[in-house]
Order: C-alpha cells, then structure tokens, then sequence
C-alpha cells in the first residue's frame, strides 16, 4: 500500500500541497479529482520523487525518500500529463525506454508482446514515428511505455485531456483492464464522470487539500460538484 502523511510540497517558496494524509489500497484504483491548479500533478510529482517534499511518503509501510529513477526500480511510474511521448522517435522505439530500469531490461521482446497485446493499435503503428499519433493513440503509447516496467503502481495523469468523448472511452475501457489485472492505479483526472466510472475510491483535492475522500459507490455527484466549484457556501 502507498500512503503519505502530512505530505507537503510545492516549488520554492510556495507551498502547494498541504499536509495531506491519504492511502491508496492495493490493487485498487483511487481516482484524485479536482479542479485545475488544485495540486493533482504536483502529488504525483511528489509521489514519484521529481520534486522534494515534506513529511512522509509510505510505501508497503516504508518511507520512501528516492528519486525518479529509484522509484521506477521499486515499481512505482509514472504517466504524465499531455503524455510527454518522443514525437520524432518511433512508437516501439519510445516503448523500448519505458523498459529502462535495469530489471526490465533484459525482457524487452516479452514486455512488448504484452503491451501490443493490450493495445493492437500500437503493434499496427510500431514503426510511425509517435508525433504522427493521433491524441487517444498518442495517450496509449504514454500508458504502453508506463506499462513496459510492469509496474505494481501506475500513476496516470490526465488521460482524458483533449481527447473526444468515444476515444476517452476507449482509454478508459482499457484503465480498467489494466485494474482487473491487479496494477494499483492512481488516476489523475478533471472529468469526473469518467473518473468515477473506473474508480474504486475517490479523493477530492481542492487548493492543496483534500476535500472529500470516499468510496466511488458512494460519492454523490451532486455533492462532489458542489465541492469541486466551491459552491457549498452558495449552497448552505
Ligand atoms: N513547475 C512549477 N513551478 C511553479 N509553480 C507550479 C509549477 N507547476 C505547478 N505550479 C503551481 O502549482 C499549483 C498546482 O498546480 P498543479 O499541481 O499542476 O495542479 P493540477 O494538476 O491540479 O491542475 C498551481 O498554482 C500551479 O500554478
Ligand atoms: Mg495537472
């Protein structure tokens, strides 16, 4: 189990993210929803090591105090926001780095019948180079480059931005393979509709702090939204 307590983060001086204590069961998927600028990214970077952070951050009840590369190694990765894929470099080619830390290495050709397996498009495109994707393939590369490390935590940011409504349906269709076949997700996301269609929990983070924390079956839309915009004063 991943879990933080009193996290604290943000860049230089300004404090973003304000003690947060949250946990993300195993093998479950825990949606972050929230507004823009409410800090989503900014826990993931902390989660991942990218940026310092204050307080604690668990994992399987040990403190992590690694970089990036580290926590790769430990099985923790992410998929960034606005996917972040090598445009000039082919589809396989940027799968192929997703397979860098060193215990991944040496089983590249079965890493990548298993990414192509869950994603047949890619196996199609393999040799186009990734700046010719389009956005919802262009998102399956990033989360096929993510998978390539077999992660036990895979954090993906975002994954609906700018995508049209039946293509986030595909991404998310397969969001949820992925969790029934085990890997813990932690999902970053705007929509929350979509969010809460694969999530098993949800936390709601609003100016770097978390809002509501619940289980998806039981959030109320209704109740969630007025959250979200900040509207339960208006409301009261
Ligand atoms: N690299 C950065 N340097 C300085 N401030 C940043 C940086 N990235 C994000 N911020 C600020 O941190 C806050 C939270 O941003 P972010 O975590 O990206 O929010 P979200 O992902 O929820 O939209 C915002 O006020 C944003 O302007
Ligand atoms: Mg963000």
């Amino acid at each position: 189990m991943l879990e933080t307590q009193n996290l604290r983060a943000g860049y230089g001086h300004i404090t973003v993210l304000w003690d947060l204590s949250l946990s993300f069961r195993e093998g479950a998927l825990t949606a972050i929803v929230g507004p823009n600028g409410a800090g989503k990214t900014t826990l993931l970077r902390a989660l991942t090591g990218l940026i310092p952070h204050g307080g604690e951050i668990r994992l399987g009840g040990k403190r992590l105090a690694g970089k990036t590369w580290d926590l790769a190694g430990q099985g923790i990765v992410m998929v960034p926001e606005g996917r972040l894929v090598f445009r000039d470099m082919s589809v396989e080619e940027n799968l192929c780095l997703g397979a860098y830390p060193k215990r991944c290495r040496g089983d590249l050709s079965s890493g990548l019948d298993r990414v192509y397996g869950l994603f047949p498009r890619l196996r199609e495109r393999r040799g186009q180079a990734a700046g010719s994707l389009s956005g919802g393939e262009a998102q399956m590369l990033a989360m096929g480059r993510g998978l390539m490390s077999q992660p036990k935590i895979l954090l993906i940011d975002e994954p609906s931005l700018g995508l049209a409504p039946v293509i986030v349906n595909e991404v998310f269709d397969i969001i949820a393979r992925l969790k029934e076949a085990g890997t813990t997700i932690l999902l970053v996301e705007q929509n929350t509709r979509v969010a809460l269609s694969v999530a098993d929990d949800v936390h709601l983070l609003r100016g770097g702090q978390v809002r509501l924390s619940e289980p998806a079956a039981q959030v109320d839309l209704d109740r969630l939204h007025d959250l979200y915009f900040a509207r339960e004063a208006q409301s009261a």
